[in-house]
Formats: structure tokens, sequence, C-alpha cells
């Protein structure tokens, strides 16, 4: 075990199981502070951070969101209840915690007020002071979202015969558009806005008009955009969510000098990031680590531990290359067992083989310094299992390296590693231990190839069916 951690852990010891990683604490002026820990995606989403992010809670006093919007879901299964969550974050479902939408997610108000109840009335606690909302999130309007639907029509048909077309696959929240007004800056509306209906009026009469057009140059024949319904509407939900509405900048800022420890929940993938992921199929948003400090307002050193959530295997929604994708029985076997369908969309998601490739990379991009390894129950029962561990690019030279650009990537065909696969199924395992000897095998070659320890193994949905260790020395 590395030094400074502490790998037992309030829930694992409820749940008997033998621990979960936990965050390094800090010598601060003779103080024992706990750390900042974030948890991060390394493949293209949907790789269980939600419960890795439920497990962590239990050890940090905040827990925050920093990029994305509605188009993310994290499904938390606790007991008998399943939680779908889109923008709050996870950790709104433990008691006694402070959750925190920072300025650099988008936030759709209507969902958000629609989650807010879901999770009242199912008997949680939200007030203002276990929800602060960022005054300068941005707000995703009912024209963002027709028109990333309009421009996913348009594009799907551009290159009419010719194959799927151009379009991204987005999740049509309106995350793109949304994104777009903020860096475009004269189109966009802060959260800190909807709390000012004559100014929100004044501010939607002139984006109305444009919008009313570019959305019918975009072939959506529909009445033009009325700014006083618009106005009404949205301050209604400025009113409703006016007492979490805050500078979470500062309150942030507060919270880290105060001693609290932060969890950073990251939302969608680090191959999404629009900087840093297989362009131009991802979304619109820094969802590797490196969005933490512009989503947030805080500086490096955010984090002492930097947890990476992987899947045993690989899986994509939407659009884009996906070399180790599996289109034939084994990617449907994966997708029943996996139960591979998106928690947005409902949408059935692409599966494949594990790209390490891939992981290396965003476990670099990431700094990420441990591993969790979800969902490794599914691939029970094959007989033989594959990793990819290198392309095989157009020209016949081999990388290691991973091509983050979609016309890049598209030429590379991954050259495997074949490794026995096991027929027990594991996920009432509770010891790393008792894993089958081949499941052993191929957690201590992702960590060979990776570089890092696999310190959290995943079988199953249930916090119980969590296992620690390492396959390292
Ligand atoms: P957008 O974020 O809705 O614009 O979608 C852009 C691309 O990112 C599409 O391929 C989506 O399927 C994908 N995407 C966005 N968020 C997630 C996520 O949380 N999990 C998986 N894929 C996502």
């Amino acid at each position: 075990m590395p030094p400074g951690r502490h790998w037992t852990h309030q829930i694992a010891h409820e749940c008997k199981i033998a621990g979960v990683p936990q965050p390094r604490h800090r010598e601060n002026d003779n103080v024992t502070t706990p750390g900042h820990t974030a948890v991060v995606g390394l493949q293209w989403g949907d790789e269980g951070k939600g419960k890795v992010v439920d497990l962590l809670t239990a050890d940090h006093d905040v827990i925050v969101r920093y990029n994305g919007g509605a188009n993310a879901g994290h499904t938390v299964v606790i007991g008998d209840e399943k939680y779908a969550l889109h923008l709050l974050p996870s950790g709104i479902l433990s008691g006694g915690k402070i959750c925190v939408i920072g300025n650099g997610v988008v936030i759709d108000p209507d969902t958000l007020l629609g989650e807010i109840e879901g999770i009242r009335s199912r008997g949680i606690e939200i007030n203002a002071e276990n929800l602060l909302i960022s005054d300068r999130a941005h707000v995703v309007m009912p024209y963002h979202k027709e028109h990333d639907a309009a421009l996913e029509r348009v594009l799907s048909s551009a290159v009419e015969g010719s194959g799927p077309g151009l379009s991204i696959g987005t999740t049509r929240r309106g995350i793109g558009p949304t994104y777009a007004d903020k860096v475009h800056r004269s189109f966009a509306i802060r959260m800190g806005e909807l709390t000012d209906k004559e100014h929100l009026r004044e501010r939607l009469k002139v984006i109305c008009a444009i919008r009313s057009r570019e959305l019918n140059a975009l072939g959506v024949e529909a009445e033009p955009l009325d700014p006083d319904e618009l106005a009404e509407r949205y301050a209604g939900f400025g009113e409703l969510l006016k007492p979490h509405i805050t500078d979470t900048v500062y309150a942030l800022h507060d919270m880290r000098r105060d001693g609290k420890s932060i969890l950073f929940e990251g939302a969608n993938a680090c191959l999404l990031d629009i900087d840093h992921g297989t362009f131009p199929y991802v979304t619109s948003s820094n969802c590797s680590t490196l969005g933490i400090p512009a989503g947030t307002g805080l500086s490096a050193p955010f984090a002492d531990e930097i947890v990476g959530i992987m899947k045993a295997y690989t899986t994509r929604v939407g659009a884009g290359p996906f070399p180790t994708e599996e289109t034939g029985d084994t990617g449907d076997r994966i997708r029943k067992r996996g139960n591979e369908y998106g928690t947005t969309t409902g949408r059935p998601r692409r599966c494949g083989w594990l790209d390490l490739v891939a992981v290396r990379y965003s476990a670099m991009i990431c700094g990420a310094t441990s591993i969790a390894c979800m969902l490794l129950d599914v691939l029970s029962g094959f007989d033989e299992l594959k990793i990819c561990s290198s392309y095989r690019l157009s020209d016949g030279t081999v990388t290691d390296r991973f091509i983050p650009d979609a016309r890049g990537l598209l030429q590379a065909e991954p050259i495997w590693e074949t490794l026995p696969g096991w027929t027990e199924e594991i996920d009432d395992t509770t010891d790393r231990s008792d894993l089958p000897t081949e499941a052993l095998g191929y957690l201590e070659r992702i960590e060979e190839i990776v570089g890092l320890p696999t310190y959290l193994v995943s079988v199953g949905p249930e916090r119980t069916q969590t296992l620690e260790g390492t396959c390292r020395a």
C-alpha cells in the first residue's frame, strides 16, 4: 500500500467490504486536514463514476461538479433504490454534504428543478445550505436544445447516400450551443441573471430575434421565440433556484481555507474533452481534470488524489472513432450483460474490448494517481479476453500513443493481446484475492500497461460489490 493512504472507509466498514480509496491527509500548520480528491472518467463516459463518487463522498465535506450539463448521467444504486442524476452532484444523496454546481457547468434550470423535486420526493433534503449553484454557470435555454437537434439533423443528411453523415450524435441537451454562446459572449445568459426578470426580458428581446432567424435557417419551422414568455418562465425558475444561486468561487475558496475536503465529480470523460478528446466527436467542455480550475475557480493543486475511472472494456455513445469496437456477437454480449444503454438518452452504447492506449493517455492527461476498474463482472464467461496496448497506423507504423483527433484515430488498428477468460460469476466476491486467477491476471496486465494501481475493482452496481487492493507489490 502506498504511504499516506488510508484504505479503510466508513461505508466499506458498513458494507463489510475491505475498503475503497481514501484521500491522503495533509499536514498543514500541525493540523491534519483531509485531502481533496478528483474522480474522472478515462474513456468515453459511462464508466461508473457515480458509484465511486458515492463511495468516496463519506470522506469529503464538499462535492463539486465542474463541467458539462444534463448530458451526463450518473446512476447510483443504494439498496433497492436507483437514482439517475444528470445535474445534481451525486453527493446530494448522502446527508450532511455540501454540493456545488460550479461555474463551468451549463444548467438547464427546468431539468435541475425536476431533479431536485424527484430527490426531495424520496425524502432527501435539499436546501440553501447543501446545494450551491454558481451565479456564473451558463443557462441552457430552449433555443439551445432546438439548435442542437436541428444542427444534428442537418449534419446527418449533409453527405447524403455516403454514410452516416457528419452529425456528432449529441445528447440533444443543448450543450454545444450553450457553451458556444458562452464563448461568443453577447448572447450568453448566466444563472445570476435569472433572478432579475426585467433585465432578462431586455436581453431576450435581442437574443430571440436573432435566434429565431438562425433556427429558421436550420429548417426549424416554428413560431418566432417569444421573449416575454421566456423571460416569465426563466425568471420563475430563477425565483425557485434563488436560495441556491451564489458566488461559488468565493464559497469554495472559503471552504478550502476552512479545511473542508473537496471531492470533484467529473462528468462525461477525458476522451470527450473539447481540447484533448477525439475532436470533433467530443462534448463542448473540458471534462478531463484540466477543467477543474477553470470550472470551479480553484487553482492547482486542487486535488491530492485523482482517481481515474475505467470500465473493464470500452463503450462509446454517439459517433466518432472507436478502434476496439466489436459490432458483432461480442459487442452484443457485453451490451446485454453490462446493460449498456445510456442513462440520459437510453441509446444502446457501442461496445468493444479494452483500449489501454486510450486509458493510458487519459490517465496522463488527467494526472491520475490510481484507477478504479468497473464492471469486471461483465467479462465473466468469455473464453478469451482481448486488450489493445498499441495501434498499427495506415503506413504500417506501430505506436502506443493515442491520437486525440478523429481523422487520425480512424486509421488506427488495434494490436491485440489475448488473455485467458474465466467462467465463474464474480459478482458476490468480497475479497479481491478470491477472484479467479485469470481475473487477477487481467487486472495485473491493466496495471502494467497503464502504470497505475487498480485500487478499486467493481463487480456489481451495489456499494458492497467493491473490492480493494492492487496487484502491485
Ligand atoms: P453533447 O455533450 O450532448 O454535445 O454530445 C457530444 C458527444 O458526447 C456525443 O457523442 C454524446 O453521446 C457524448 N456524451 C456526452 N456526454 C456523455 C456522457 O456523459 N456519457 C457518454 N457520452 C456522452
